[in-house]
């Protein structure tokens, strides 16, 4: 039940789609553990990379924003710092009442989501954007 790499996810932005490509080998690497019942010890390192990653990637993502002057970067912003909080909450979570199949479910449910979603609808308009202002310009 592997997550395939489609086309569609790309956005163009050879740097971003490398990122996003990253995100996909782990929410793979995790509903792989989760179907062999191993979701539960792996939802620590999951977290813990997805702390260092959105650190990185929305970092990457909102200097691209801010080169090309994104008419919406601060509602991107907001996405990107409401799936930080999101993560941190699952965390606290964890650290506190351990994991659960609960857990397992949100996690995974949280980084489909990201990837039909966000990746899919809102990171590809950065590259729109871009495009038409090559266009124009
Ligand atoms: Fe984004």
């Amino acid at each position: 039940m592997m997550i395939p790499w489609k086309d569609a996810y790309d956005i163009g932005i050879e740097k971003i789609d490398c990122q996003h490509r990253q995100l996909l080998v782990k929410l793979n690497e995790f509903m792989d553990a989760c179907n062999n019942r191993q979701g539960a010890e792996k939802i620590e390192e999951t977290l813990k990379f997805l702390k260092d990653y959105t650190l990185e990637h929305f970092g990457s993502e909102e200097e691209v924003m801010e080169d090309i002057h994104f008419p919406e970067l601060a509602d991107h912003r907001k996405e990107h710092a409401q799936f930080v909080k999101t993560v941190l909450e699952l965390e606290e979570s964890v650290k506190a009442k351990g994991t659960s199949v609960l857990t397992t479910i949100k996690l995974n449910r949280m980084l489909t989501d990201w990837l039909i979603n966000h990746i899919s609808k809102c990171d590809k308009l950065i590259a729109a954007y871009m495009n038409q202002q090559k266009g124009t310009a």
